[in-house]
């Protein structure tokens, strides 16, 4: 992860300490190996203000120790840069998740906006609730105003630092670009939108850092058809999902083969993914509560715009 070993450790992202705290983080290796969770601890290098600028957490069993860089903490136990590091990712994100909270049109038309972000907001997701893929946070916040706390669990180092950025400033500021090499900076307010009770870590969602029954709801926006092993994926999130809690799903399952092999793709082609998913619910317990097709505008510059159709489905698992 070239980019966050690159990290300077002058932050203006600095991890909570007390957030930190507060989450109990275990060795997302040693966790999922052994019969019970192993706790981390959390070594200090420097402090500012109550907030962990750099350091490490350290596992109990294991000699791993997991980074905080530039304030992000990385749990991840194989770190990757990714294509979704990249600056001209990470500006299509921007401008996905919060485009329209800027009080002028980025682009001229704006283009149609759908109601992705209104609708994923009214989702029941309470208690400590995990936004796994959460990439620029903006559903993390989101999902905020009815949790007790929101944890983004990231694989991208600089999106995570990107939505931690955004939770400290309470703006957005990126360089959108317009086409080739143009564009300009853009920069507004987000105050509206973000709480204290979000944390982004960067980690994998596949290897989560925290113990079993510790969530009381679960999002994964766009994240299935990005990984490598969804079945193995989907395992992990049910075990650290509590009795009664709640799991929403969204994916336009857009698979790539270069990412997840085909034969492990939800669905085959007598059964689409929607039919997989409902049965993998059916089969761990849950009882669908919700499916509905979404649109969500994905830009890549102000002549290219992708609309996606991801279908949402939550579910409640059984008490
Ligand atoms: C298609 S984007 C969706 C982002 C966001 N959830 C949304 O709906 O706008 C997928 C995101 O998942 C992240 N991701 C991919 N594999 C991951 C993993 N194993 N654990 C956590 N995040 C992952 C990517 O870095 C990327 O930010």
């Amino acid at each position: 992860m070239g980019g966050a070993a690159a990290a300077s450790t002058i932050s203006l992202t600095p991890m909570r300490r007390n957030l930190v705290d507060r989450l109990s983080f275990v060795c997302p290796v040693c966790s999922w190996s052994g019969s019970e969770p192993v706790p981390l601890s959390l070594s200090v290098d420097r402090e500012v203000a109550g907030e962990v600028v750099s350091g490490a957490f350290r596992c109990g069993n294991c000699p791993r120790r997991y980074p905080i860089l530039d304030g992000v903490a990385v749990l991840d136990p194989e770190p990757l840069r990714s294509a979704y590091d990249e600056p001209d990712s990470l500006q299509s994100y921007l401008w996905t998740h919060y485009a329209d909270l800027s009080h002028e049109p980025l682009d001229d038309p704006p283009p149609p906006a759908g109601d992705y972000f209104a609708r994923l907001a009214e989702q029941p997701l309470g208690g400590l609730v995990l936004d796994l893929g959460s990439s620029v946070g903006r559903l993390a916040f989101e999902v905020s105003a009815r949790a007790d706390f929101v944890l983004g669990v990231e694989r991208s180092f600089e999106a995570a630092k990107r939505a931690r950025e955004i939770g400290r400033t309470r703006r957005v500021a990126f360089h959108l670009r317009d086409e080739g090499n143009r564009g300009r900076y853009v920069d507004f307010d987000a105050s509206r939108l973000v709480r204290g009770n979000v944390e982004f870590v960067c980690g994998d969602a596949a290897a989560l850092p925290l113990a079993p029954g510790v969530a009381g709801g679960i999002l994964a926006a766009n994240l299935v058809d990005r990984l490598r092993d969804p079945d193995h994926f989907l395992s992990r999130a049910d075990a650290v999902l509590r009795p009664g809690g709640r799991f929403v799903l969204t994916a336009p399952f857009s698979w790539r083969p270069d990412v997840t092999e085909t034969g492990r793709w939800l669905g085959d082609s007598v059964r689409s993914a929607r039919e997989a998913l409902l049965d993998w619910f059916a089969e761990h317990g849950y009882a669908v509560e919700e499916q509905a097709e979404l649109d969500l505008t994905i830009r890549n510059h102000r002549r290219f715009f992708e609309l996606l159709r991801p279908l949402l489905l939550r579910a409640r698992k059984s008490v």
